[in-house]
């Protein structure tokens, strides 16, 4: 049986989602790994986002369907990525998750494998703030979180500014959202992916 892995991200600018393709190939680079990418709804109306160009840059990724909190179910690992939003998820994700109160009941996403990653604009905008305060709410769906050990040794890299951290991939966008993933951060991200899916598989062939 399939090792199921689903990487759900909202991106309004891109940088998320840069993150994320790189997450989901580290997961389908593990044999046995079957991985969607996925996306969960906007929220912001389409005004807004045209004011600040995230309209058009949305439209890259337009085509990656949406998640679901019945779907999440099916999966054995869940790796969900958010922009920082005042170092915290971004609301339309923090909206994905107040839907899985039935999830949440059931305690169908227990035993779960779960992991975090993000995006700042700055170096010390929020990264790992974001990432452990999304931890909070998968522990209390019962998951089992998995970051990026230091196994991973482009976390040290002291050569460039590089997001990346123990605790989940990053990526940092600069104010103008200028500045695209480095390739030591997709790399971390691929990581990530990896990573999890290992993990998973491992559990999953023990139960
Ligand atoms: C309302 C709002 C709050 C934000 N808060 C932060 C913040 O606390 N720290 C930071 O570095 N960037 C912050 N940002 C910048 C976003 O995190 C940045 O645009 C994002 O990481 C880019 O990812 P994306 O292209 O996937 O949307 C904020 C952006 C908005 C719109």
């Amino acid at each position: 049986m399939a090792m199921k892995v689903q990487v759900i991200f909202y991106s309004m600018y891109g940088h998320v989602w840069q993150l994320a393709e790189a997450v989901a190939a580290g997961a389908r680079s593990v044999a046995g790994a079957e991985v969607e990418l996925l996306q969960v709804p906007e929220l912001v109306p389409d005004a807004a986002l045209e004011r600040t160009g995230a309209k058009a840059l949305r439209a890259a990724f337009a085509h990656i369907p949406l998640a679901t909190p019945e779907h999440m179910v099916e999966a054995d690992a869940l790796i969900f990525g958010t922009p920082t939003r005042f170092g915290m998820m971004a609301a339309q994700m923090r909206n994905f998750f107040d839907q899985t109160g039935q999830q949440w009941m059931q305690g169908s996403l227990v035993n779960k494998v779960g992991s975090v990653f993000a995006s700042t604009a700055t170096q010390h905008g929020g990264q790992e703030t974001t990432i452990t305060s999304f931890h909070t709410t998968l522990l209390h769906h019962g998951m089992i979180i998995v970051g990026v050990p230091y196994a991973e040794p482009r976390l040290m890299e002291m050569g460039e500014i590089t997001g990346g951290t123990p605790y989940g991939a990053t990526t940092i966008a600069s104010p103008d959202g200028s500045r695209t993933p480095s390739a030591n951060e997709l790399a971390i991200a691929r990581y990530q992916g990896t990573h999890v899916a290992e993990i998973a598989l491992a559990l999953k062939k023990g139960k």
